[in-house]
């Protein structure tokens, strides 16, 4: 099948995350076109892909702006095909963060008017040793301000999750003619 993947990072995670999944469906055959939601897309036509695959991280509650947009301006297309949201955050990562993580994809389906059919929380990393001031203390007293105070660079992905994540949505896809 034909997959469009798209995402959007800020600190390199979420691309990992992309490669990741780009790398599990090719290995079974799939053709794969992963794009960074930040590139210029001249051509592209989402209807001659099966399903689409959007990976995204969350900074301050939001999903990169360059994804919001890309969401918007092909929402319609979007929808006429099986769509996968992988929304990456560290709130995610904590048993007690779901809630929080599952408002951001409220907000990022309230900011897009896209309604993707399937989406999955994802635990992202924390990447101290390349945060400026600023970010480390937004990351420090906000973001983990109701978890675990860690202070130094640690990936929490559940890659395994991520796979049968993957797999299940693939069940889901009916192939174009
Ligand atoms: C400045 C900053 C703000 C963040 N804000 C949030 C947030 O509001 N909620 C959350 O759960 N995670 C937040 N995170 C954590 C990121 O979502 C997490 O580090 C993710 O792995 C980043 O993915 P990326 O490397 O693809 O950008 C924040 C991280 C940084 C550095």
């Amino acid at each position: 099948m034909r997959i469009l993947l798209i995402y959007g990072t800020t600190e390199g995670q979420s691309r990992k995350i992309s490669n990741f999944i780009t790398e599990q469906l090719e290995a079974v055959g799939h053709d794969v076109e992963c794009l960074d939601s930040r590139r210029k897309m001249d051509g592209l036509q989402i209807s001659s892909f099966d399903a689409a695959i959007i990976v995204g991280s969350v900074h301050q509650k939001l999903h990169q702006e360059a994804l919001c947009n890309f969401a918007i301006a092909h929402r319609s297309e979007l929808q006429k095909i099986s769509t996968l949201l992988f929304s990456v955050s560290l709130s995610a990562a904590f048993s007690n963060g779901k809630a929080e993580a599952q408002s951001y994809i409220d907000l990022f389906v309230d900011r897009t008017g896209f309604n993707p059919n399937s989406y999955a929380l994802v635990a992202g990393a924390l990447r101290y040793s390349e945060y400026d001031y600023f970010m480390a203390q937004v990351v420090e007293h906000v973001v983990l301000a109701s978890h675990e105070n860690i202070t130094e660079d640690r990936e929490f992905t559940n890659w395994q999750q991520l796979e049968i994540d993957i797999d299940n949505f693939m069940e889901t896809i009916v192939e174009r003619a």
